[in-house]
Order: structure tokens, then C-alpha cells, then sequence
């Protein structure tokens, strides 16, 4: 360093420091702990309480032939596959799930990824580089918005669900750039509302963009048996990548693409997620064959999960809820400010509803929310017993 004095740094500070801040401002996550499995009644933090914040929408995770799934497979396999896909990780369960996949989905070929998130943050990079551009709905969800980072494309953003603003912009980028793509969630998870993926790909058709939609809430959900988004507007296989996750409505792990063959051919040659990192362990790809099985022989958790829905939120509206504009088994309950958001969670805790608060900067400073996620495995008596809950801390907050 010569005569320079030499900078004295404490290289790890930061990691206290910024935690503190985040404790500070109550921005830090204090998660709770289940004792249970995720299920419609679980054991969380030594209590049991109706389950309303989980993903788990089809209470499959606790289905007996999921489980038998998993047994079976690691019986047969082992519980480790000992390496990526593309070396020695592929294991026949793994081709067998991805063939019943696009099957269910009604698609030419599928692939399989470890987590949703692996899938768009290795696959929207390969898709788009410099001289193309990416087109997203701006209440896109948080991996969307990775993924389109580690894109080297340019990006612009449309209003939410606006057509005509997704109309002017690739106007505006049609004879500027190689490839368009446009990407938006189908089910948005923070209102639950649906994207229209149907005007959406006639656009795109219209002006030569590729479509890509993150179908992580609506797998298991919309649709016949739960098909899809594709399925919910009649277009399978006419949107370019349905990209979806078994970490939800189908009750285990495992991010998804459903597409044409040319499609899953480039994604597993090109995706630097799925070909550096390791592949399912054979119980993951056990519980995900069956969860397709249980899907198209038992269509009563599809159709149960979305009476329960309809219920509870015609009560919800009725008693002066305000629910925005959810088309879906996720239900705002919109209650101003953080403040009251994250008393009225912690009140639903203590009479045994767990529910987690939504707040700023994940939603508008006046639009903080509790986020309940309906469960096919609830009860009218459960159901009947949440919304007096809801009713009574709804008058004490003065929210209704
Ligand atoms: C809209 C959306 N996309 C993608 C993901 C990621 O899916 P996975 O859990 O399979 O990584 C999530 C999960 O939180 C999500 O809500």
C-alpha cells in the first residue's frame, strides 16, 4: 500500500448492521413454526389454528396416495438422485413425471425444475439478450422481476392488466428489437386476479411476441381439473412457456414448463439452473406423479376448494369487507394501513386463525391487507367460525 494509510474495514458489520435496521423498522421476518404438517388445522407455535395463509390450496400435501408416492419412490430410488439432470441425475420417475405432465397439461412436451423460481430464473434469461426486450405486467411477481434481471434485454412494463397499454408499448418496440417477450403472472398473487392471457396472446400473436405466463397460483386452480390458465381460457398450448410449480395447489415441490417439444429442448440445453443444480430427490418425483393422478380421478378438492371460496367471500363482501378485485381461492382482505393489517393478524392468531398481514413495500402504503389463501380441506363449521372472527375484530379495528 506504499506510504497510503491502509483502510481499516470491518468486512462482516453490515450483516449486523442491516439486520438491526430491518428490526428497526419491523421489515425483518419472524417466521412462525409449524408442528404439524401444513394442514387445514395445523400446530403452529405450540396452538392449532384454521391455516388460511397457505399455498397448499388442494390439501394435497396430506394426501395418503401423495405420501405412498414418496415412500414407494425413495423405496425404489433412494433418497438422493446423486447428481444434475444433465449428468446422472435423470432418473426414469423423472421422465415419467414429465410425460404425465404435458399430458395432463395438454401440451406437447413438459420439463421439470427444482422451484418455480429455478424455472424463470434460468430459462427468461435464455430466451431474451441484448437486442430483444421483455414486456412485463407491473404487478408481476418478485422471481418474474429476478429472472428479468438476469436478462441482458431491455424492459419496459405495462399497466396492470391494461391492453391498451401492452398494445402501445409493442407498438413502440416492434421495429426496434429481435425477439418481444411478454411475460405476466396468470393468477396475480397479491389480489388474486386473473391476467387476460387470451387477449394477451392474441396480441402477441398480432405482432410476432413470444408469451410467457407464471402460472404458480393457478396450477391446481383454474381450469377443468385444474389445468391451468391455458385450460381456464381454452388455449392450451397456445401460450408460448405455461410455467407453473407443484409447491402449491399441487401440495409438494418442483418448479414447471409446459410447451411445445422445441421449447423443452432449448430449456434443458440452455437453462444454467437446471443444468447446475441437483435434481429431485425420487420422493419429490413420487408425491408429483401421484398428485397428477389424484388431480384428474378426484375432482372433488377442485370443486370443494372453490365452494369454499365462493363462500367465504360473498360473507366477506357482505359484512362490508372490502376483497378488491379477487377472481380466485386468494382473498385480499384490504384494511388501510400497516398498522391496523398487522394487529388484526396478530388478533385472528390469538382466537386460532393464522393469516399473515401483507403490508408496505409489498403493497401500497393505504392498501396494507391480510392475504387469506382458501383450503379444499376446510369446513362450513370452520369457514362459519373464521368469518364471526373476521365480523367481531373487523368492528373492534373499526375496518367494517
Ligand atoms: C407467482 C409466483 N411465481 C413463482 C413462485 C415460485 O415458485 P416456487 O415456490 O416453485 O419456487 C411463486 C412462489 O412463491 C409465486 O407466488
Amino acid at each position: 500500500m506504499g506510504d497510503k494509510q491502509k483502510m481499516k474495514r470491518n468486512q462482516t458489520a453490515f450483516l449486523k448492521e442491516e439486520y438491526q435496521e430491518l428490526v428497526k423498522n419491523n421489515f425483518d421476518w419472524r417466521p412462525r413454526t409449524l408442528e404439524s404438517g401444513s394442514k387445514p388445522h395445523s400446530i403452529i407455535d405450540g396452538k392449532e389454528v384454521i391455516m388460511l395463509c397457505s399455498n397448499n390450496y388442494l390439501n394435497l400435501s396430506n394426501h395418503p396416495l401423495l405420501i405412498q408416492g414418496s415412500i414407494d419412490a425413495a423405496k425404489k430410488y433412494g433418497a438422493g438422485s446423486g447428481s444434475v439432470r444433465a449428468i446422472a441425475g435423470t432418473l426414469k420417475i423423472h421422465l415419467e413425471v414429465e410425460k404425465r405432465l404435458a399430458k395432463f397439461k395438454h401440451t406437447e412436451a413438459s420439463l421439470i425444475y427444482q422451484t418455480g423460481f429455478a424455472a424463470t430464473a434460468g430459462l427468461i434469461p435464455q430466451l431474451v439478450d441484448k437486442g430483444d426486450i421483455v414486456i412485463s405486467d407491473e404487478l408481476n411477481h418478485g422471481s418474474i422481476i429476478d429472472g428479468v434481471r438476469l436478462s441482458k434485454a431491455d424492459r419496459a412494463i405495462y399497466k396492470h392488466k391494461d391492453m391498451s397499454d401492452l398494445e402501445k408499448v409493442l407498438r413502440d418496440a416492434d421495429t426496434k428489437y429481435r425477439r418481444i417477450l411478454i411475460i405476466t403472472d396468470g393468477v396475480f398473487s397479491m389480489d388474486g386476479d386473473i391476467a387476460p392471457v387470451d387477449k394477451i396472446v392474441k396480441l402477441a400473436n398480432e405482432f410476432g411476441a413470444m408469451t410467457y405466463v407464471d402460472d404458480a397460483h393457478g396450477e391446481g386452480v383454474v381450469g377443468p381439473e385444474g389445468r391451468g390458465i391455458g385450460a381456464h381460457f381454452g388455449i392450451e398450448g397456445k401460450i408460448d412457456v405455461e410455467m407453473g410449480t407443484f409447491s402449491k395447489a399441487f401440495g409438494v415441490v418442483g418448479g414447471l414448463i409446459a410447451g411445445s417439444r422445441d421449447l423443452v429442448n432449448f430449456a434443458y440445453n440452455k437453462s444454467r439452473t437446471w443444468l447446475l443444480s441437483g435434481s429431485h430427490p425420487p420422493a419429490v418425483s413420487g408425491a408429483q406423479l401421484a398428485a397428477i393422478n389424484v388431480l384428474e380421478t378426484e375432482p372433488e378438492h377442485v370443486k370443494n376448494l372453490w365452494e369454499n371460496t365462493r363462500y367465504f367471500k360473498k360473507e366477506l363482501v357482505s359484512m362490508g369487507f372490502d376483497t378488491g378485485n379477487s377472481e380466485t381461492p386468494i382473498t385480499p382482505v384490504i384494511v388501510g394501513e400497516s398498522k391496523i393489517a398487522k394487529e388484526l393478524s396478530n388478533l385472528l392468531f390469538d382466537e386460532g386463525i393464522y393469516a399473515l398481514p401483507i403490508v408496505f413495500p409489498m403493497v401500497a402504503k393505504d392498501k396494507a391487507r391480510i392475504r387469506t389463501m382458501m383450503n379444499a380441506g376446510l369446513s362450513k363449521k370452520d369457514l362459519d367460525f373464521t368469518l364471526e372472527v373476521f365480523e367481531k375484530l373487523g368492528k373492534k379495528l373499526a375496518i367494517i
